[in-house]
Parts: structure tokens; C-alpha cells; sequence
């Protein structure tokens, strides 16, 4: 589902960042295997979004095939998720709500009426290196929220952290189904080692798919 966004992105370098996004992404979601027929209403959840630059190639991938669409993007930085707002604000579009809510994401159930299951929990460029415990709670909180065919999607922006996040993630129960180290990622001049959308994976929380009947 294609999204207008309102304003132009802070950074030159986001656009091209953003394409690499979305090819990877596509091609790690192939490579996941069969996923069940799309829902007539689709959830996302992007946590820890930041400026949730990604809003328009969440809905373009994660988004295609259903009728509507409901994103729920959340980071702790009032700030960010206000430039988010701003420029991702989808009232008036018949089949796409979105929210952007500033909150710390080990409360963000607790604290707001959220749709109980999403099809989709996105985490890009999660933060496992500075708070292994901190993240893990937010993982499990997020598969929790999943539905039973739900995935889970993380970016990494350097190697350690992206196993780290994946070992994190294997130890509460997800299977991941797909990994891609991105050709494309841009490297981060100032931080050896490191470069944007880095590492992709995906995780079901369910071993398989569930049938019709199942
Ligand atoms: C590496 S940044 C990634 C931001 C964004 N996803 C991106 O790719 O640009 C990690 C993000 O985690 C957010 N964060 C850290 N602790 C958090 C928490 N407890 N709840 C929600 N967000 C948190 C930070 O505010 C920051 O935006």
C-alpha cells in the first residue's frame, strides 16, 4: 500500500537508505517461506522507530495485498515521534490509520489501547549492544503481541549486536526463518564496522504456519 510522506526526510542520504531498506526487506520476506494469505486488515508495530523514516516502505511491503492498514509506531523520543507524526500523519486516507506514540516500550501495552495481535513487529536498527536486558524484554513483549503466524523483523547495524539480538531472540522461543547480511548497506564513516540496515532477520513466533482447520 503505497503512503504519501508530508515532508521531506532530515537527512540527503535517507531516500537511497530507505530504497536499500525495501529491497532487502523484500527479499529477506521471500526467503522467510510461505506466509499465510493477507488478512483483509493488516497490523504493524514498529518499535524503538525512532523518526520511523521506514513508514512508507513498511506500508509499501509489509502492507501489500491487504485492504487496509494500521501502523503503530512507538519510540521513547517525543521529539522523534513527533517529526514521525508529522510527516507520516495518514488521517483522511480511507484505508490507512497510523499512530505515533512516544513511550517507553516495556509500558507501551500497559499504558495504551493497542490491538491485541499484529501481523507484523518491525524493530530497525534495534539497540541489543546497550541494554541486553532492556531489549529483550522489549523482544519478548513484542512476540507476545504477535499473532500465532505473526513475524518479527529486526535490522542490525553491526554483526555482533545482529547475532546477539538473534541469540536474545532464539532464547525466547522465535524461530528465525530468514537472514541477509545487505549488500547495499551504507557504511557509517564515523563507526567502523557499521552501516545502515546491516543485517536483516526473521523470526515466527510459531513453528509453522497454521492452516485453514489447523
Ligand atoms: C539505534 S536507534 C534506532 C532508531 C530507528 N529505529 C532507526 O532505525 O533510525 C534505537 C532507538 O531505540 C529507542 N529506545 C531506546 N530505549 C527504548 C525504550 N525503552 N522504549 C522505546 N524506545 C527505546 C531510542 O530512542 C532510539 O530511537
Amino acid at each position: 500500500m503505497e503512503l504519501e510522506s508530508a515532508a521531506e526526510f532530515s537527512f540527503r542520504k535517507t531516500p537511497a537508505d530507505l530504497a536499500g531498506l525495501q529491497a532487502a526487506l523484500r527479499k529477506t520476506l521471500a526467503a522467510a517461506g510461505p506466509r499465510p494469505a493477507p488478512g483483509d486488515h493488516r497490523r504493524i508495530l514498529n518499535l524503538a522507530c525512532g523518526r520511523a523514516d521506514e513508514t512508507g516502505v513498511l506500508a509499501d511491503v509489509l502492507g501489500a495485498g491487504s485492504a487496509s492498514l494500521e501502523l503503530v509506531c512507538s519510540d521513547l523520543r517525543p521529539r522523534e515521534i513527533a517529526e514521525a507524526r508529522e510527516r507520516w500523519d495518514q488521517r483522511g486516507h480511507p484505508a490507512v490509520e497510523t499512530r505515533f506514540i512516544a513511550e517507553d516500550a516495556t509500558r507501551l501495552f500497559d499504558r495504551h489501547a493497542l490491538p491485541e495481535e499484529f501481523d507484523v513487529a518491525f524493530l530497525r536498527h534495534q539497540n541489543f549492544w546497550n541494554g541486553p536486558e532492556l531489549w529483550s524484554g522489549i523482544f519478548d513483549r513484542a512476540l507476545q503481541r504477535l499473532d500465532e503466524d505473526g513475524l518479527l523483523v529486526i535490522t542490525s547495524y553491526f554483526d555482533h549486536e545482529h547475532a546477539l539480538a538473534c541469540e536474545a531472540l532464539e532464547g525466547l522461543g522465535a524461530h528465525r526463518v530468514a537472514s541477509h547480511r545487505n549488500p547495499a548497506s551504507r557504511r557509517l564513516r564515523d563507526a567502523p564496522g557499521k552501516s545502515v540496515d546491516r543485517h536483516l532477520a526473521v523470526f515466527r513466533k510459531a513453528r509453522e504456519i497454521r492452516t485453514p482447520g489447523s
